[in-house]
């Protein structure tokens, strides 16, 4: 059994995650702003390397798995924070890991969104992934709430297929999951926004399987793709929605 360090573990689908992979027998190490086994603050490329130099010196340097769940909602006025944890606060995490992670042969799953294939600003998404932080956050400033959040999320996504290859040959096994509407903090704020929360309400209406999702669903999906048992999967991103991504892109692969 083996060290997996979950970042927004102290919280929603981070922590459901975290007792997941603690019940199927491994040691679990939550990173989060607070709360946690490693208290780090990913919103700054400072917060993420010091974050990366605590997670090797908190797992002696022995990471069998990275999970990245720390993010923020779209529901927030502040669209840098939204740009700087959602996406750099993956990705730079995952690069300033990468030398122990391949050391290791872990496995890494990020955790981005349904929201990754929807509309948003095409600029936005390839200044995230052209790394370009400023033109970035430029951008965002001019943009709606759950653009920059799908946009994020869109980026992290594309950046996992981009680094698949590399990845795999380095030894690492990267995937996503795509969580669509799941009832944790982070959305129970969104719904309660009093502008946008009526909206979403009808959204959730609409999944397929007739529920919201809940954060031991993500849970169970991590613990999959993270196992042996998915040793053949490699730069997937599973929707784990209830239907949702289906029912809103029927024709998308
Ligand atoms: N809840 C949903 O409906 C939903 C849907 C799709 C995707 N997601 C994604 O799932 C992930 C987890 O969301 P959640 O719903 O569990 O939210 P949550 O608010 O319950 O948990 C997020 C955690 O991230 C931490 N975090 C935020 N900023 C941080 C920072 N700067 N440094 C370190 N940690 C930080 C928070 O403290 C919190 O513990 C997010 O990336 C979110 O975008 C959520």
């Amino acid at each position: 059994m083996g060290t997996f360090v979950i970042t927004g573990g102290a919280s929603g689908i981070g922590k459901a995650i975290a007792d997941k992979l603690r019940d199927d027998g491994h040691n679990c190490l939550s990173l989060d702003l607070q709360t946690a086994d490693i208290v780090a603050d990913l919103s700054s490329p400072a917060g993420r390397q010091q974050a990366a130099k605590d997670i090797e010196a908190a797992t002696a340097g022995e990471l069998s798995g990275l999970v990245t769940s720390a993010g923020v909602g779209s529901h927030l006025p502040d669209m840098g924070l939204i740009t700087e944890v959602n996406y750099f606060g993956t990705v730079e995490l995952v690069e300033a890991l990468r030398p122990l992670l391949a050391r290791n042969r872990a496995s890494v799953l990020l955790v981005s969104s349904n929201s990754a294939p929807m509309p948003t600003n095409d600029d936005f998404v390839d200044r995230l992934l052209d790394g370009d932080r400023e033109a970035a956050r430029a951008l965002a400033e001019s943009m709606h709430g759950q653009q920059v959040y799908s946009g994020t999320k869109q980026a992290v996504t594309r950046w996992m297929r981009r680094h698949t290859v590399a990845c795999a040959e380095a030894g690492i096994r990267i995937n996503a999951i795509g969580p669509g509407y799941t009832r944790t903090p982070l959305s129970l704020a969104a719904e309660d926004h009093p502008q946008y929360g009526e909206a979403i309400k009808q959204f959730i209406a609409t999944i397929p399987i007739g529920r919201p999702g809940q954060p031991e669903d993500m849970a169970e999906a991590a613990s999959f793709l993270l196992s042996e048992r998915a040793s053949f999967i490699c730069g997937a991103m599973l929707y784990v929605d209830g239907g949702h991504d289906a029912m809103m892109r029927p024709d998308a692969l």
